[in-house]
């Protein structure tokens, strides 16, 4: 496995290549990671996995700081799993014009509306960050497939928009969220959780899965559900369990626009904070 830092150094690396997956993420790597690796692997010989965490998709009041940086033992985890290249280049080599406080001379993506909703509404200029430094990478990696997980439902809806809409010839494959076995999504910021919000942490996909099974015996046909009044039962029950809820939603799966009665494909995300732990998930599923 060859570990690269600089466009350069990747670029020599992949000289010999041509068919390549690329696994991008921001390091801190858990099982939920190593999984997308291995389905990686099934699309393609060489495997590039970029560790960097990018400051543009970060608002001044999060957690870039203190987010967790742990490359060498990423390496080995990607190592274990026979990741080809790793990618970890530093904030200058992404972005030679930023000056590390705003944006300044940066070019940025624009995003679609959808992405100042859900997480976006909470987190501006959040998708942003993460569709151009997404963009930035894949011009880098100039992968033939690229993988994503599905906990983060609305980042992988809007890299699908990108990949169409800036014409790039990527295949992009969304994975399904690996959980803990109480059903806890696995997440790099779970490891931010006291050991009593660990214990309860379960608590936000428990509510998820009790929406699905309301919603799954009703028919579209025969709808009497009033969605919102589920979402605000379900914010209601986390917050007297001590979550403090950033949104419940119930959506079209295939457009994130509100579901309505007739929408067949929906899926049902939330945001929640335990303590100052903001933890995100999502069930997508047929009606
Ligand atoms: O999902 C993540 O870890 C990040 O948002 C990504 C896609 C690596 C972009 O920084």
């Amino acid at each position: 496995m060859k570990i690269t830092h600089t466009a350069t150094e990747l670029r020599q690396a992949l000289k010999n290549q041509t068919n390549i997956a690329f696994v991008p993420t921001m390091g801190n790597l858990h099982a939920g990671h190593i999984h997308l690796v291995e389905v990686a692997k099934q699309h393609a010989q060489c495997v590039v996995v970029s560790i960097f965490v990018n400051p543009l998709q970060f608002s001044v009041n999060e957690d870039l700081a203190t987010y967790p940086r742990t490359l060498v033992a990423d390496c080995e985890k990607l190592k274990a799993v026979d990741a080809t290249i790793v990618f970890a280049p530093t904030v200058a080599e992404m972005y030679p014009d930023f000056d590390g406080d705003q944006l300044n001379q940066t070019m940025t993506i624009t995003p679609p509306p959808i992405a100042n909703a859900l997480c976006g509404a909470s987190r501006p200029g959040h998708f942003s960050g993460v569709a151009t430094v997404v963009l930035k990478l894949f011009n880098m990696v100039m992968p033939q497939v690229a993988v994503f997980g599905q906990k983060d439902f609305q980042q992988l809806f809007i890299i699908k928009q990108l990949v169409k809409q800036f014409n790039l010839p990527i295949k992009i494959i969304g994975v399904d969220t690996v959980r803990e076995t109480s059903g806890l999504a696995m997440s790099s910021r779970n490891g931010y959780l006291s050991s009593a919000h660990r214990k309860q942490a379960n608590q936000l996909n428990l509510a998820l899965q009790h929406i699905v099974t309301q919603i799954k015996s009703s028919t579209p046909q025969n709808n009497n559900l009033d969605f919102q009044q589920l979402e605000n039962e379900a914010s209601a029950r986390l917050e007297i369990q001590g979550w403090v809820v950033d949104y419940f939603s119930i959506k079209s799966a295939l457009t994130l626009d509100s579901a309505s009665s007739t929408d067949v494909r929906l899926v049902v995300l939330a945001a929640a904070k335990l303590g100052n732990t903001r933890l995100i998930d999502n069930i997508e599923f047929l009606r």
